[in-house]
């Protein structure tokens, strides 16, 4: 029984199959427009909010910042943000396009590429940077795009099939490594990167194993972005250090679970 057994998604077989043999998907119109409009004001008050969440280390005008000012569990600084953070539509299409048993809530996460002088995200998977122990755990993400975006303000690129390779390593943001160095002569050889531009409200899913990239943002507005990031239900911890996980007294080999990390939604059977 799915603990919300109506939820609608916008999810066809069609996503499911490309989403599984590329390791990313886009999906169009994934808020309404009433929606689009609620996110932005709350996205801009939460990523606002003096809190020790935001990620760069060197705020504002540092060089990491000039990649992203970006700013975990938006939901615990702001109660609305929690309504789209724990949005069970995003998690249920979430669960469709992986076909796991259940779907938890790992983190969400602000990304925002600002104005001036702006750097592209380098190309890197997301699974390396997470403390957790499987290397093909099945964890994704959600890109929700809240402007619309194209190769002048951010839109992101994936390369096809990528997340068929498994987990190689965590790619310095700052002094990236060639990934394509990775790729040659793996499943995903000869693959060309494909550049996604959306429309506001529509999204992107990836796979924490595929590799993905953003552009600058060379326009004069930041790209608002929020992700969430899913994993399904039993992935287990192997004792990190983790903004998301720290502080938490959870033990490796042990499921990440408990109030932080909400099943979401789980498969019929
Ligand atoms: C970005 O939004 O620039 C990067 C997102 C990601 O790495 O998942
Ligand atoms: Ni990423």
């Amino acid at each position: 029984m799915n603990l919300h057994s109506k939820i609608q998604t916008p999810i066809t077989q069609d996503h499911i199959d490309f989403y599984r043999e590329n390791g990313f998907v886009q999906v169009d119109n994934m808020l309404t427009s009433e929606e689009l409009a609620e996110l932005r004001v709350y996205l801009e008050e939460a990523m606002q909010t003096e809190s020790d969440r935001s990620l760069a280390a060197d705020q504002k005008g540092g060089s990491y910042y000039r990649v992203l000012n970006q700013k975990i569990n938006l939901w615990r600084d702001h109660a609305g943000m929690g309504s789209y953070s724990f949005h069970p539509r995003f998690a249920q299409s979430a669960l469709e396009l992986s076909g796991a048993s259940g779907m938890r809530f790992f983190h969400d996460h602000g990304l925002w590429k600002m104005p001036g002088d702006s750097k592209a995200t380098p190309w890197h998977q997301d699974t390396p940077y997470w403390p957790i122990q499987e290397s093909e755990a099945g964890m994704m993400s959600i890109w929700i795009t809240l402007d619309d975006v194209n190769e002048d303000n951010g839109c992101m690129a994936f390369v096809p099939k990528s997340h068929k390779l498994g987990k190689l390593t965590g790619i310095d943001f700052l002094n990236p490594q060639n990934i394509f160095d990775y790729i040659e002569g793996g499943q995903a050889e000869g693959q060309k990167p494909v550049i996604v531009p959306l429309k506001a409200g529509s999204c992107t899913f990836h796979n924490g194993l595929t590799f993905h990239y953003a552009h600058a943002n060379s326009t004069d507005k930041p790209r608002r972005v929020l992700a969430i990031i899913f994993t399904p239900d039993g992935v287990t911890f192997d004792g990190k250090e983790h903004p998301v996980t720290n502080g938490l007294g959870l033990k490796a080999g042990e499921p990440i679970a408990g109030p932080r990390f909400p099943l979401l939604v789980k498969a019929n059977v």
